[in-house]
């Protein structure tokens, strides 16, 4: 295979020309009104797991469904992200990384960050975590499982076991270990097991799911991110979706309109998801995707959206990176965050329509935004959401003068200051005492 030196930008060939932005919202709340019952996103999503599984997966589906219209839990679900987690994020002006990417004229989009860094524990993750354990207790459940790449996840699932006094055992390869362990240190402070499995994320998935079928009356898996069965992808797009809702009332505050474009990183999809949901019918907001092209070479990546096929994987169907013969090829990233053969459902189907488009940044460009925000704004990025801002140096010279670019700040990057101190030191040879 003839090696690409940059991934292509994915193209979206299955919206025809002839599709009206009346068609486009017809498929989309077609979607949204059978997605209880059938888990599709379109063709993507559904429920392929075995038998043994549905009954378990029916039960939570129901909870799931009453959940949302109980005023108790979700007055509790309220007072929960304000004073626990620190909701609402702001949204946040950045003025010199505006004035960075202004024109020779002096012309250029205004940027603004979603500080879902901001978070208790860090991420957009919690958002998730606190809304899932509250229903894990609810269904008597006594022990949570989970799986964690960059950790953010586990941090936040560790937290909120303790604050519900709810076991919990956090699943995690071990290369991931290495690489992110200050949130391993973190994960262990707040009491949770953390055990190391021989892999990376994929592989600690697939065992925190066979934990959790080990003892389905007792276990509750407790998902991350927006991939896996339904309504695993429902749920984890629901929770996350308060991300978008505060957007769009914050954006209402500060210029009286909508964004015109949003940007997020792509791993999984629930950052993205959390910011798109509310924006999915608003044909005037651009949505746009960032997937991690690694080296660049077009080999060690994890653009799934832009290279993967259809396939299926834990449990659903979806864009997947697999080869000839329906292998999972691993996926890589500086984010580690963003490493996952798969994606989420309902990405793969706003892709396929048309609805989000799909971009791709290297690991170098990754660690060259993060650096940047950390000397322009004061802000150190997860290096997921750096993928983010990265494609910003691609976008900001397409957009007309003032349009409002929101950017999903999805985490803080502490966990990553000995990543981005090693690379300074191959690329300038930085050391902690010449910086
Ligand atoms: C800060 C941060 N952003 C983004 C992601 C990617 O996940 P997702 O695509 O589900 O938002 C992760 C995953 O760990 C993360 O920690």
């Amino acid at each position: 295979m003839v090696e690409e030196k940059c991934l292509t930008v994915c193209s979206v060939e299955t919206r025809s020309a002839k599709t009206t932005h009346h068609d486009l919202l017809q498929l989309i709340d077609k979607t949204e009104e059978s997605l209880f019952r059938t888990g599709k996103f379109g063709r993507f999503g559904g429920i392929f797991v075995p038998e043994t599984l549905v009954t378990c997966l029916n039960m939570l589906v129901a909870e799931f469904n009453l959940i949302l219209h109980d005023p108790h839990f979700q007055g509790e679900l309220e007072i929960a992200l304000r004073d626990y987690v620190g909701r609402e994020t702001p949204l946040y002006f950045a003025e010199r990384l505006t004035d960075h990417f202004k024109n020779s004229e002096g012309e250029g989009p205004q940027i603004y960050l979603k500080r879902e860094d901001l978070n208790h524990g860090g991420a957009h993750k919690i958002n998730n975590a606190i809304a899932q354990a509250m229903l894990a207790k609810r269904m008597g459940r006594k022990c949570v499982v989970a799986a964690t790449g960059a950790g953010q996840h586990g941090v936040a699932t560790a937290a909120v076991c303790a604050k519900l006094a709810l076991e919990c055992t956090i699943f995690m390869g071990h290369v991931d270990m290495e690489r992110q362990s200050s949130n391993v240190r973190l994960m262990m402070h707040l009491g949770a097991q953390v055990k190391s499995v021989e892999g990376a994320f994929k592989d600690a998935t697939s065992q925190a799911i066979r934990e959790w079928v080990g003892d389905l009356d007792n276990n509750y898996y407790l998902a991350g991110t927006a991939v896996g069965p339904h309504p695993c992808p429902a749920m984890v797009r629901e929770f996350q979706s308060i991300i978008g809702k505060e957007t769009r009332r914050q954006a209402m505050d500060k210029w009286g309109g909508k964004p015109d474009v949003l940007v997020a990183c792509v791993g999984s999809g629930s950052n993205a998801l959390g910011i798109f949901h509310e924006f999915l019918r608003d044909e005037d907001v651009r949505l746009i995707g960032v997937e991690a092209a690694g080296t660049g070479t077009g080999i060690h990546h994890s653009a799934t959206l832009a290279k993967g096929q259809i396939g299926v994987y834990h449990g659903a169907m979806t864009y997947l990176l697999q080869d000839d013969h329906g292998q999972i090829i691993a996926p890589h990233s500086i984010g580690v965050g963003l490493e996952y053969p798969g994606v989420s459902p309902e990405l793969s189907f706003l892709r396929d329509i048309g609805r989000a488009e799909f971009h791709t940044v290297t690991d170098e460009e990754a660690l060259d935004a993060y650096l940047l925000l950390c000397r322009l704004e004061g802000i150190f990025p997860a290096l997921e959401a750096a993928h983010a801002l990265a494609h910003l140096a691609k976008l900001c010279p397409t957009l007309p003068n003032g349009a409002k670019v929101v950017v999903n700040c999805s985490g803080r990057g502490d966990k990553d200051a000995e990543t981005v101190l090693k690379y300074q030191q191959q690329k300038d040879g930085a050391t902690l005492t010449n910086y």
